[in-house]
């Protein structure tokens, strides 16, 4: 069954008089349990499709599906609640707040989402824990590595358990060897808790972590492949070799 289900996507731009269609009509499923990459060069629509997609931006025509759900047909208070319920989020600059430590960077969400402090304090310290990140908890992201910057960021990402996580250039900011070692990561939770993963890239290097790839270029899809069988984290190490 589709986790996501795109059809006829397209985004116009209006800046002033100047119309740009950022998006040509994309129609798409993501699968629960996929670790699913959208990758094309600079300027093809990459941002603009995960911004439709998570709910950021609203598509100029097209649905979207996100569980059964017509995510256009939300208000925008439900679209809140649809999000926080649903969706976690990776951005490149991993978007931690330098004032707050990495405990309190995680609890955030779940505090906006209604839980009471103690209870995401927490799951925070669970969630961190369970990521082998115990020894950064109450360290501020200017005193933990990049690689360690972005696993916090994942953390509090996946901290609600949601359905789905959105991922834009997660490894954009980090060298290669800390890029696998975040790719590492994401998998093992992809493969553990069945998460799904979307992850905007054009990073090559990464895509052999994949089992769906959706290629894009102009605003139109260029290519799509999906593997018959799910790629596991070993098959991936194994290529390594
Ligand atoms: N808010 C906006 N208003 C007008 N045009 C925009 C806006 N945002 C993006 N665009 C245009 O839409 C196109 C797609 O932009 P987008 O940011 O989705 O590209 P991208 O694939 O993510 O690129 P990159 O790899 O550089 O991040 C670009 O030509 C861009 O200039
Ligand atoms: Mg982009």
């Amino acid at each position: 069954m589709a986790l996501v289900k795109v059809t006829n996507l397209r985004k116009v731009y209006k800046t002033g008089e100047l119309e740009y269609e950022a998006l040509k009509g994309m129609s798409f499923e993501v699968e629960a349990g996929d670790m699913f990459m959208i990758l094309g060069p600079s300027g093809s629509g990459k941002t603009t499709l995960l911004n439709c997609l998570s709910g950021i931006d609203d598509p100029t025509a097209g649905s979207i599906w996100i569980n059964n759900v017509d995510i256009a047909k939300l208000s925008d208070d439900e679209k809140t609640k649809f999000r926080a319920e649903n969706m976690g989020f990776v951005f490149q600059a991993y978007n931690l707040i330098d004032v707050l430590t990495a405990k309190e960077n995680v609890a955030l969400p779940l505090l906006a989402r209604g839980m009471a402090e103690k209870e995401a304090n927490e799951r925070a310290i669970e969630v961190l824990r369970a990521h082998g990140l115990e020894h950064v908890i109450d360290k501020f992201p200017s005193q933990i590595s990049g690689g360690e910057r972005q696993r916090v960021a994942i953390s509090r990402a996946l901290a609600g358990n949601p359905k789905i996580i959105w991922a834009d250039e997660p490894t954009g900011a980090l060298d290669t060897k800390t890029s696998f070692m975040v790719m590492d990561f994401m998998k093992e939770l992809n493969e553990r808790n069945n998460q799904t993963f979307v992850i905007v890239t054009h990073d090559e290097k990464i895509v052999k972590y994949a089992n769906a790839v959706l290629r894009i270029d102009s605003g139109q899809i260029a290519s799509f492949e999906r593997f018959e069988r799910k790629k596991s984290r070993e098959d991936v190490l194994e290529g390594e070799k």
